[in-house]
């Protein structure tokens, strides 16, 4: 029995080298872990327990049969992150650049599989050469066998994607369909087609870094939701991330023990300013609402006129999207629509209740969104809010204006609680605008016609510039001091808590794409 345990032993300790010492100092020497460190500081300690230790490509063409690595380029197993079961795969780039054969990709499959059964996250650590080139179509094969099972797997469990190196060609696609995808700064790059390709079809000269970095992709393509300094940073945004999800979408989002205390937030009084058109930044009336320092923002660096992410009010886990009047006025364009919807599917998929803060001017005016197609991409804000069956809130911090008014979760597209601020405007559109175009004939008969605008709007703005016209109707519940925000959010999450809603029975909805 000893020899065979000794076998055992050395196999092991064969594997856990990947691709050999040389190619792991390479990897070290360009400032990455290995697929095996990374697992060790996402996992709770000793809670790996790895899947597949022993598989081995079965290709013979190119010699490959006389090159053959323990594992075959991918770590897989399953483990704790603060006591929670999740799956991970995480590729070695040390053995054929990481790059995914037919056995590799079976192994991602058996824990995508594994995950889906038994109902947790997946989460998946690339650094990959792309398809095995040796291989040729069982490599694509492969892939398109993971695909299939992240498309399934959506909405289902959360899926996390993190980028620490290559990730090119149809590779990209994966962690595209995952929900959330983090890069890390100058080791990691997600792109179609690299530079060389770039520079021959379209004679563009453009370094990978700037074709499809970390940077790029965070604040250019909104591709990645997260653009990290380093690995590290990576992996503990991720263990944080993983903290406001539930397992799986039949559960919810595990809560932090929460005693209550003064509820009171004064300072919330005096953040919008006198004057309506003078920005506030947004991030500051939601760290005064919610728990301290709980709030993780999503994609801060891409269309950052609204700002969404995940935080805790009374230890619960809630998703928030909000205008930043403090950009572009906080106006809704084609990113920004995209964007929050995105979030909102999200947090609508895992039962992670909603709370929205509202000032927006409107849509943005102009040819680049209109042939950008913002009435379609528009659209999937006012769907994906729609749809939604957790319990919404929104709060209307100051504008309220047009077609936003009603996209931005309002109670005619199933909002649970809609409060407003006394500072709140909700409106058609702004005065003067509203003055310019109602009272066209008064003022173009008025000897001094500037005086006459301003009166008229004057009138406009004391008549609808407030949030009492709104409440008279219900569009409005109730119109609160600021400073109540906290207590009155508090209140109605909890007596929202067991909140059914159903959505008709359908096979899947159309949304706007
Ligand atoms: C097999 C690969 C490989 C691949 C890298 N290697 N990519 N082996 N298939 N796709 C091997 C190398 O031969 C080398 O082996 C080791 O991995 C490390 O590669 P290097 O080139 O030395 O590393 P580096 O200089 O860091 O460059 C990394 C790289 C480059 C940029 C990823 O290797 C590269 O361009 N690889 C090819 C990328 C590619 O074209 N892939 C196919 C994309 S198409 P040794 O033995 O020397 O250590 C695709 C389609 C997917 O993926 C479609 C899905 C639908």
């Amino acid at each position: 029995m000893q020899t065979k345990i000794d076998l055992l032993k050395q196999k092991q300790a064969e594997a856990l080298l990947g691709g050999g010492q040389k190619r792991i100092d390479a990897q070290h020497k360009k400032g990455k872990l290995t697929a095996r460190e990374r697992i060790h500081f996402l996992l709770d300690e000793n809670s790996f327990e790895e899947i597949g230790m022993m598989v081995q490509h079965r290709s013979t063409d190119f010699g490959l049969d006389k090159e053959k690595y323990l594992g075959d380029g991918v770590v897989t197993g399953y483990g704790t992150i603060n006591g929670r079961l999740v799956y991970v795969f995480s590729q070695d780039f040390t053995v054929f650049g990481g790059s995914l054969s037919e056995t590799h990709a079976e192994k991602i499959c058996k824990i995508m599989d594994l995950a889906m059964k038994n109902g947790a996250p997946v989460i998946g650590l690339n650094d990959s050469g792309g398809a095995r080139i040796q291989e040729g179509v069982v490599s694509l094969g492969g892939y398109a066998d993971i695909f299939y099972r992240n498309v399934r797997s959506s909405g289902v469990i959360p899926q996390l994607s993190a980028i620490m190196g290559p990730c090119a060609g149809g590779a990209v696609y994966s962690p595209a369909i995952t929900d959330f995808i983090l890069m890390v700064e100058n080791t990691s790059y997600m792109f179609v087609t690299g530079p060389n390709v770039v520079k021959t079809v379209t004679h563009e000269e453009v370094s990978s870094e700037e074709l499809g970095g970390a940077m790029t992709h965070a604040a250019k393509s909104g591709v990645t939701h997260f653009a990290c300094a380093n690995e590290i940073e990576t992996i503990n945004t991720l263990k944080q991330l993983l903290s406001y999800m539930p397992q799986n979408c039949e559960e919810d989002a595990p809560a932090l023990p929460y005693e209550g205390g003064d509820e009171k937030r004064e300072s919330l009084n005096t953040i919008i300013p006198d004057n309506a058109n003078q920005p506030y930044d947004i991030r500051e009336v939601i760290e005064h609402v919610i728990d301290e320092a709980s709030f993780c923002e999503v994609h801060k660096h891409f269309a950052e006129n609204i700002v969404v992410g995940f935080a805790r009010l009374a230890g619960r886990s809630i998703g928030i999207v909000a205008n930043q009047p403090a950009v572009l006025a906080g106006v809704l364009d084609i990113h920004s629509s995209t964007k929050a919807a995105r979030f909102v599917r999200f947090c609508d998929s895992f039962n992670i209740p909603l709370l929205v803060f509202e000032d927006v001017p409107g849509f943005l005016p102009g040819t680049d969104q209109e042939w950008n197609a913002i009435i379609t991409n528009g659209a999937k804000l006012l769907y994906a809010f729609s749809e939604a069956t957790v319990p919404r809130i929104t709060v209307i911090t100051r504008k309220a204006y047009g077609g936003a008014y009603d996209v931005m979760n309002s109670k005619h597209i199933g909002a649970d609680m809609n409060f407003a601020w006394p500072s709140a405007e909700i409106a058609v559109m702004g005065a003067k605008g509203a003055a310019e175009i109602i009272f066209k004939n008064e003022i173009a008969a008025a000897e001094n016609k500037e005086d006459k605008w301003k009166e008229k709007e004057g009138e406009y703005q004391a008549l609808f510039a407030n949030p009492y016209r709104a409440a008279e109707r219900g569009f409005i519940d109730e119109v609160i001091e600021p400073s109540q925000t906290r207590i009155k959010l508090i209140k109605a999450f909890k007596m929202l808590e067991n909140k059914v809603d159903k959505l008709p029975k359908k096979k899947h909805g159309n949304i706007p794409l």
